[in-house]
């Protein structure tokens, strides 16, 4: 008889491709970022959608921008790590698993600016998907210089998402997914909870040139002339309730 160790392997490229690709809809990275922005404190979230000439080919090319609390070298350690979340502790965020940001790398480069206790840091990570098919872990350059001034914040360009496959970009569609979809569009002022009224989320999708700008929370139709409130108070219910019996 003999024992011996066995330790379970991972394989990392592997892990990295299946979470880029672990969302039913390619605009779910809306979702990511905006949970992110979130976490990180933001008032002010600028979702942009274009396509530029890129090298002489026409490139899908998003842009995602924060004001909040912006990253320092853990932060970008943790924003191009799999599994490594700086949230995990935190019970008030959305963010615990460290996956989010890894659908990101499911493009042709991706870029990430980003301003913290006087420091800039730019990290530049060049063709992640397809270095992962080719069975290696992408390696990230990062520039560090300082800035001059106090503010903070993220930007995050990603160039070729998805293999540049853009239609479901439009702008309505993002806005629908963006209020169905993601904190942006949470009922919570419905509740009474108003800690995050001045949130505004400046939004462009691929078919406009002006960015519309949205209030922080779930917008309903307008000629709803019941309040929320209303609509799950018990005497409106015992309404409903009495009209069906009769
Ligand atoms: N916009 C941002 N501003 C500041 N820090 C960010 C931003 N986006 C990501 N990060 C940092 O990168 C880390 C990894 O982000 P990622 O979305 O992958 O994981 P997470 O948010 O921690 O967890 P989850 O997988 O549940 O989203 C975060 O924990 C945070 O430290
Ligand atoms: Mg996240």
């Amino acid at each position: 008889m003999s024992e011996f160790i066995l330790i379970p392997p991972v394989d990392e490229a592997q892990e990295f491709i299946e979470i880029a690709n672990d969302f039913a809809n390619p605009l779910d990275l809306v979702r990511e970022a905006i949970s992110n922005a979130f976490d990180a404190h933001a008032t002010d979230i600028r979702l942009a959608f274009d396509v530029e000439t890129v090298a002489g080919e026409a490139t899908f090319v998003i842009r995602l921008t924060d004001n909040g609390d912006g990253m320092n070298r853990i932060g970008l350690q943790s924003f191009f790590g799999l599994g490594n979340s700086t949230r995990r502790t935190d019970r008030t965020t959305i963010g615990e698993k460290g996956h989010g940001t890894k659908v990101y790398f499911n493009a042709k480069k991706l870029v990430a600016e980003t301003q913290r206790d006087g420091i800039r840091l730019i990290a530049i990570l060049d063709a992640p998907f397809s270095k992962l098919h080719d069975r290696k872990i992408p390696e990230v350059l990062v520039r560090e210089e300082p800035c001059e001034t106090a503010a903070t914040g993220t930007t995050i360009t990603i160039y070729g998402y998805n293999n540049n496959r853009r239609d479901r970009f439009t702008h309505g569609r993002l806005k629908d997914h963006v209020l169905w979809f993601t904190k942006f569009g949470s009922i919570e002022r419905q509740f009474g909870l108003e800690t995050l009224l001045g949130v505004k989320l400046h939004l462009k999708g691929l078919d406009r040139d002006e960015f519309e700008i949205l209030d922080f929370g779930h917008q309903f139709p307008s000629e709803s002339k019941m309040s929320m409130r209303f609509l799950i108070s018990t005497s409106y219910r015992h309404r409903i309730t009495t009209v069906a019996a009769s």
